[in-house]
Order: C-alpha cells, then structure tokens, then sequence
C-alpha cells in the first residue's frame, strides 16, 4: 500500500521533562528509516463505518520548542540545539504560528493562560494540538481557547485537539503511549494515524477509552517512577554488599528488564516469583522480606491514589 508522508513543522509549547524525552526520542528516530512509523499496533476503533486512509508516515521538517524562562531556552538550545531545534523564549505565539502539529507540555496549572494568549487562538487555526497535560479533557481545552461559545458561521477553522500521555521512556523509545478518547470525543482517522506514525518514532500507541484514562496513564506514565523507587532499593542493597553503583545499576536494569519481559510474552507476575523462588531458598527469603513489608499493597495504593490524583487534576480550571 502506498504511503503518505507528512512532512509537518512541530511546535512544542512548553518543553520541560516529558516533552524534551519525547523530543529526545523523535530526534533518535530520525536515523531510521520513516516506513518503520507507520503501522498502528491495534486496528482502529473509532467509527465504524468510517474508510480508513492509506498508511501515513509523519516526519518532522522543523522542530521548535517554546518555553517561559530564560535559563530553560539556555539549556534546551545546548542539547538540541546543534540537532536543528530552534528554541524561544516568550514566543509561544511564533512558536506555533510556524507548526503544523503542536505537542502542548505545559503544567496542568497553567495550559489556561498559554491557550488564551492574545494571537494564539488564529496561530492554532486548522493545526493538530495534541495535549500531554494531565488530566484536563477536551471541552477544556477548547473552553481555554475558544470560550464556551459555539462555533461561528465566520470563525476561522478550529484546531483539532487529541489528548496523549506518552511517559519519559519516549527518550529512549520505550513509551507506551496512550490517544485518550472521550465518549463523546470520538478522534476520525484522519487525526489519528498522523499522531500515531509519530508517536511510533517513540515507543508502542494505544488507542485508551478516556474512562479509564486516568488509570492507564497512571501505569503507563507515572508508574515507571515507582518501578525506579524499587529499583533504587536492590542497588542500595548490592552497594551496601560492596558493589559499585554503576554495575549494580547494570545489572539491576538488566534483571527488570528480564521480569517486564517475562510478564509481557504471558507469564503471571506471580509465576515468574514462583520460577524463581525455589521454596525455603535464598530468593523465597527475599520475598518473605518483600511480603511482610507489603511491597505489593503499597504498590497497589500508589497507583490507586496516583490515578485518583489524575482523575481529578483538571477540576481545578
Ligand atoms: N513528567 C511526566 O512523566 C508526566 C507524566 C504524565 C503527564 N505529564 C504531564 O505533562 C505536562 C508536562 O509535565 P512535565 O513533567 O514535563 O513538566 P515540566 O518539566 O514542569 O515542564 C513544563 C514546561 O512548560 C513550560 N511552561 C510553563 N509555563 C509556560 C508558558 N507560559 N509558556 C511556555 N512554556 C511554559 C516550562 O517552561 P520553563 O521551564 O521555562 O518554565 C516547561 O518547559 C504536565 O501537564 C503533566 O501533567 C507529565
């Protein structure tokens, strides 16, 4: 099948941690060949009945990223600089006016006051917005741009918004991506097999019915964090042994690794420990450790409180 390729300008506004790992891993994937981003990993489910497009592959032409302050323009130039990213500073508005696809990473705090900077409703005008902002829905976003009034007869194209929660692995390719998609905020396919070829650049993309958003961001985005946590753990245990961080490090990712690897191809997690944990040996004295710690409540609850935390972070606007 033949395939379309988009050459689109990228704007992100607001580039901070998760946006500058995505960018990271768009940039990595640059050296590869574009066809190996454009498969979606699921067929689409959006409408029915609606055709699908032919494959699209979406490869950045110019990058930009908008940030506020002086000193994070500074040190994003630094690194991506020299790769042809051209960083501003207070220019969010120029920012987008140049882009045909803007990856909107501001804090959930303030994605209201960007949205309605004076310009920045005509820059946005028949673009691509893709939000990574947590937690906050469409209708707000359209609300932060447009108001709450309906559309005119004279308004000019409005921008198509698709919410996203791709996590910090994308810096190494390695997000598992999230479209979220509200009941009554069905994405056609014209939106999104672009956002998923480039999305693709940086890991595996899901189609996520939005309400269960909150809950597979929370795995998909957040809990990596508390897969460190635990991982910081082993390597102060083997340091405190006498091994040297970094090989302790090695090997503890490596081990990781090794069990994520394991639950995925279709092994319980619980079968992988019992595998391991010959019963009264070395290994089952560890996760006794394990288990009257309560490592596995405490799990659960951190993804309960975290997903409750999304689930109500836009509320506030
Ligand atoms: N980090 C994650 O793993 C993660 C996971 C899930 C969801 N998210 C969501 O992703 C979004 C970004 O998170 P983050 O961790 O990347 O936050 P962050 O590191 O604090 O980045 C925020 C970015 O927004 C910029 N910004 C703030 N005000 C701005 C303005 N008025 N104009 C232009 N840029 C502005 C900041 O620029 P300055 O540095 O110049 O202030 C910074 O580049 C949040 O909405 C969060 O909910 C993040």
């Amino acid at each position: 099948m033949a395939v379309n390729v988009l050459r689109l300008n990228i704007t992100f506004l607001g580039c901070g941690k998760l946006s500058s790992a995505v960018l990271e891993g768009i940039l990595s994937s640059l050296s590869e060949p574009h066809q190996r981003f454009i498969r979606p990993s699921q067929p689409f489910t959006t409408k029915d009945d609606e055709p699908t497009l032919g494959l699209i592959s979406v490869v950045p032409e110019k990058i930009f990223a908008c940030v506020n302050q002086r000193h994070s323009a500074d040190s994003l130039k630094e690194k991506f600089g020299p790769k042809g990213v051209t960083v501003l500073a207070n220019g969010n508005v120029r920012g987008v006016e140049q882009a045909h696809l803007v990856v909107l990473g501001v804090e959930p705090s303030v994605f209201g006051e960007v949205l309605a900077e004076p310009g920045m409703r005509d820059a946005l005008s028949g673009k691509f917005l893709i939000s990574v902002v947590g937690g906050v829905s469409i209708q707000k976003l359209e609300a932060a741009i447009y108001g709450s009034r309906p559309r005119t007869e004279e308004e000019k194209e409005r921008s198509q918004i698709i919410r996203v929660t791709p996590s910090t692995a994308a810096a190494v390719r390695e997000s598992f991506t999230l479209i979220l998609e509200e009941k009554d905020h069905r994405y056609r396919p014209e939106l999104l097999l672009p956002i998923y070829s480039l999305f693709s650049r940086v890991g595996t993309v899901k189609l996520q019915p939005d309400s269960q958003g909150h809950i597979a961001a929370t795995l998909a985005a957040s809990s990596p964090a508390f897969f460190a946590s635990a991982l910081e753990g082993a390597v102060n245990g083997a340091i405190e042994l006498g091994m040297d961080r970094e090989e302790a490090l090695e090997m503890t990712a490596a081990a990781m690794r090794g069990a994520a690897a394991l639950v995925a191809s279709g092994e319980s997690p619980d079968e992988v420990a019992r595998k391991i944990a010959t019963p009264g040996g070395s290994t089952a004295e560890g996760l006794e450790v394990l288990r009257e710690g309560g490592l596995t409540t405490l799990m659960q609850d951190a993804i309960v409180k975290t997903a409750s935390k999304v689930g109500g972070l836009g509320e506030k606007k």
